[in-house]
């Protein structure tokens, strides 16, 4: 028995701001931008908060496989840029879609968030305690992100993707590997909330905490590596070949990073689906958003075996083989 994937769904805000827009903002070109990440422009959100993005994501998926609305067992949301520490993403799409039989929480693995909420859908359906789900990540990292800092602001882009997925006795998860190194959760931080309260004088200063704060150079060594070392894994623990690999979809961080991972790993690059020039990185929404167009456009057909891999804070990695 296997967990398959039913439907894909997806969905960005409208305003698009391009490296010229940010060129205003910051000091940065678009050459600089493009050279050094691959990135032309990016979705940003005008208001709407993270759980919009996925209530959208979500009505998609119900639409697309036609779900029964109270059959639905399992909606988990992979973020870190929730709108409420509580209630959870998850527990507003519920509402929000009137899921009232299904089960809903949120996650936090930040890039790889949406592999990680996978994984745990996986085992729960593998277990028999549950016939479908749904997996959706969405983020607002434009609330996260310093728009004063060239470094970061950059980088990073709004949006939501997601899948339904099912019990099947064919296709497939056929292989995972997921990791953490939090020893260096150091070099990619954000979102800080301090412990003040009524009975403590927290005078440190910590606002700047809230915002992404990356040492990119360390992101990137940590990037290529992890994500290597994932995917032989996964292709040695499935004998599966390169060539029988019909797509690769990276997290959409820098396409210098899915350069040397294509060359590392001896994956030919027009293998790997790339729209970070479209969207930036939208962290845990990066994978689904870029599967959600892969299928849209027609270009997998079932039984294509797809390599999704991605890297995020924490530090994470997650790899999932799939045959569609
Ligand atoms: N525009 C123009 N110049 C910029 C800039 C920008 N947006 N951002 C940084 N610079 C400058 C720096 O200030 C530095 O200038 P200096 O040499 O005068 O000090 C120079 O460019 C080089 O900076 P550096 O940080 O060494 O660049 P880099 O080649 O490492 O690229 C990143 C920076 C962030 C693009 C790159 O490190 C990266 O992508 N890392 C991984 C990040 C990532 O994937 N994060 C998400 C994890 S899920």
């Amino acid at each position: 028995m296997t967990t398959r994937i039913i439907a894909t769904g997806a969905y960005v805000p409208e305003q698009v701001i391009t490296n010229d827009d940010l060129s205003k903002i910051v000091d940065t070109s678009d050459e600089w931008i493009v050279k050094r990440t691959g990135i032309k422009e990016r979705h940003i959100s005008l208001g709407d908060n993270t759980s919009a993005f996925a209530v959208k994501t979500a009505k998609q998926l119900i639409e697309k496989a036609g779900v029964e609305i109270k059959k639905l067992d399992l909606i988990i949301v992979a973020s870190v840029t929730a709108d409420y520490a509580t209630p959870s993403i998850a527990c507003i799409v519920q509402k929000e879609i009137g899921a009232s039989n299904a089960v809903a929480f949120d996650i936090s693995a930040a890039c790889s968030g949406f592999m990680f909420a996978l994984s745990i859908a996986d085992k729960y359906i593998k277990s028999g305690a549950y016939n479908n789900a749904m997996i959706i990540g969405a983020e607002t990292l434009s609330k996260m992100v310093d728009w004063s800092d060239r470094s970061t602001c950059v980088l990073f882009g709004d949006g939501a993707g997601g899948v339904y997925v099912e019990k099947s006795e064919t296709g497939g998860i056929i292989k995972e590997e997921i990791g953490t190194k939090g020893e260096i959760c150091g070099i990619l931080t954000g979102g800080y909330t301090p412990c003040t309260n009524i009975f403590n004088k927290n005078e440190e200063k910590t606002d700047h905490l809230w915002y992404i704060n990356m040492n990119g150079r360390e992101v990137f060594k940590f990037a290529t590596k992890s994500v290597v070392k994932s995917v032989e894994k996964v292709l040695e623990g499935s004998n599966i070949n390169i060539d029988e690999i019909k797509y690769v979809i990276p997290h959409q961080a820098n396409a210098r990073i899915v350069e040397i991972i294509s060359n590392k790993l001896k994956i030919p690059y027009e293998k790997f689906y790339i729209n970070m020039d479209r969207y930036g990185n939208t962290s845990s929404a990066s994978i689904p958003i870029a599967l959600n167009e892969l299928n849209e456009k027609g270009l997998i057909e079932r039984g294509n075996k797809i390599l999704m891999t991605g890297f995020g804070g924490g530090m994470t990695w997650a790899t999932m083989l799939i045959s569609w």
